[in-house]
């Protein structure tokens, strides 16, 4: 991963537009970046759907290729490094969507843009001229990626909330961008809300930081300050889809730099039994769903794809845009971002990991299905048995296929390898099948039908 801190650093060795629109920029680092400015960005506008019989390739890769599209027909046959096998008739988990999360700092970087700029930004994660992303993760609060430790209450005591207030960052930053994500996206936008931490005073050690959970008398008051946030945000026009109960509930138990609560997992049944479930049904918001598996991981493609393939139904990545320091953080854990934003020249930088996500984000549609797959190498001798035991992909290569609602399938295709692949895909309806060249360090996404013509 790119260290950011060590950015500004770098020499630009290489400027140039390519084919697909991408004004490259090299930083002394594997891959390029695809610099934005009011003048320039490439989009990624609708791709059109193939018939029966022929298939849509799009392909990203480490140092040439950026959503570069093209098509092929289905043939027979039999050479290459690897089979993919696609079953259509094993439908798996049904997909909630991608995303990526509102936080303070996503906002406070577009906000440093011009407001051109920043329809820019919106456009590109999206509409439908970009990643197309339908799923939002809002922080309740602050979290490390805010310029200081905050609560919506921060009163000693205040146990009634009556100084409950939401605070310049969701009215400056996260409210306006929720709301172009509303405006711009295809179809629904989900928001799911998390909290870092509860105000310090209603933990065990009094601090947003540190080793502290939640004081056991607090579970009310907890349980109504998620009632009045709800409530202000529907003041303001955005509605939640759902919510988790905490942000990595294990931070905290032991000395933790940024916001956390430790919850183990007998606090947090009782807590959502006994005062969040029955409080928020009795505030009418009983048709918010509760999701579990909250946690901040590093991403890169190979997890997205391990967690899709261990039945998770979707994937919020985490700060859609951070600055050349990986920031602001208060608690100084910067971290690298999809979009990086240079306020002096007014530009902002989409990193390969933007493409990736889009790879996913832009196809896999709301109740798509994840649908079984497997690998095969036909080259045995590139075999690494124990890799693949410890669950590297076979041979450098790993998939994850869908059925969209409409019917078309969509497979997902990694190379991690130095090297080009041949990859053949088989399909359970197709009689025949395809083959494709994956370049070094890649991921394809192969789009095609198993139905006769769609008009
Ligand atoms: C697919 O086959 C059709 C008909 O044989 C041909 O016209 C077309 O060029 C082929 N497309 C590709 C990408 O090979
Ligand atoms: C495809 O999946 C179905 C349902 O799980 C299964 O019965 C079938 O054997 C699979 N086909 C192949 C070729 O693996
Ligand atoms: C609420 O805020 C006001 C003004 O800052 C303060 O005087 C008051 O004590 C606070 N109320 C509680 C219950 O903390
Ligand atoms: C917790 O945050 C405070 C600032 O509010 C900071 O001084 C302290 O070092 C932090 N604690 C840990 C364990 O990082
Ligand atoms: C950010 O913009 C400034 C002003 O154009 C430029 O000097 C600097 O090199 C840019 N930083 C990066 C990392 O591109």
């Amino acid at each position: 991963m790119l260290l950011l801190t060590y950015f500004l650093s770098f020499l630009i060795i290489y400027k140039g537009t390519d084919a697909s629109g991408c004004n490259q920029r090299l930083y002394d680092q594997e891959s390029f970046v695809c610099v934005c400015d009011e003048n320039t960005c490439d989009d990624f506008p609708p791709v059109e759907y193939p018939l029966k019989g022929t298939y849509k390739v799009i392909t990203s890769s480490s140092d040439e290729f950026r959503f570069e599209e093209a098509s092929g027909n289905f043939t027979d046959v039999s050479d290459g490094y690897a089979r993919i096998f696609v079953n259509t008739s094993d439908p798996l988990q049904v997909m909630l969507g991608f995303g990526g999360a509102f936080t303070d700092a996503t906002g406070i970087n577009v906000a440093k843009l011009s407001s051109v700029l920043q329809g820019v930004f919106a456009r590109q994660y999206f509409s439908e001229n970009g990643l197309e992303y339908n799923l939002g993760r809002v922080p309740i609060g602050g979290c490390d990626f805010s310029t200081h430790p905050y609560s919506y209450d921060d009163y000693e005591g205040d146990v009634e909330l009556a100084n409950f207030s939401l605070t310049v960052e969701d009215y400056t930053y996260k409210i306006p961008l929720m709301k172009a994500a509303q405006q711009l996206s295809v179809d629904d936008y989900h928001f799911i809300a998390t909290p870092w931490s509860p105000p310090s005073w209603m933990k065990t050690n009094g601090m947003f930081n540190g080793t502290g959970k939640l004081i056991p008398e607090m579970q009310q008051p907890w349980a109504n300050y998620f009632v009045k946030f709800f409530d202000a945000y529907q003041e303001e026009g955005v509605t939640f889809y759902g919510f988790t109960v905490q942000n990595e509930p294990y931070a905290g138990s032991t000395d933790w730099d940024w916001n956390c609560c430790h919850f183990t997992a007998e606090d947090e049944k009782v807590f959502v039994r006994d005062y969040l479930g029955p409080t928020l049904q009795a505030a009418g918001y009983d048709d918010l769903k509760l999701l579990i598996g909250d946690g901040n991981l590093e991403i890169y493609p190979q997890f997205i794809e391990n967690n899709i393939n261990h039945w998770s139904t979707g994937w919020i990545d985490w700060n859609m845009a951070l600055d050349l320091n990986g920031g602001p953080n208060w608690a100084f854990n910067y971290v690298d971002s999809p979009v990086i934003v240079n306020e002096t020249s007014n530009e902002f930088y989409k990193q390969p990991m933007f493409y990736v996500l889009g790879h996913f984000s832009k196809f896999i549609p709301e109740g798509s299905a994840h649908i079984g797959s497997n690998i095969n190498l036909l080259e045995p001798s590139s075999r690494n048995n124990l890799l693949e035991l410890i669950g590297n992909p076979v041979g450098g290569i790993d998939s994850s296929s869908f059925i969209r609602p409409d019917g078309y399938v969509i497979s997902v295709v990694l190379n991690t390898n130095t090297d080009a692949k041949t990859i053949l895909l088989e399909d359970d309806l197709l009689a025949t099948e395809f083959y494709t060249i994956l370049p070094p360090k890649s991921i394809q996404t192969f789009i095609y039908t198993t139905n006769e013509v769609q008009l």
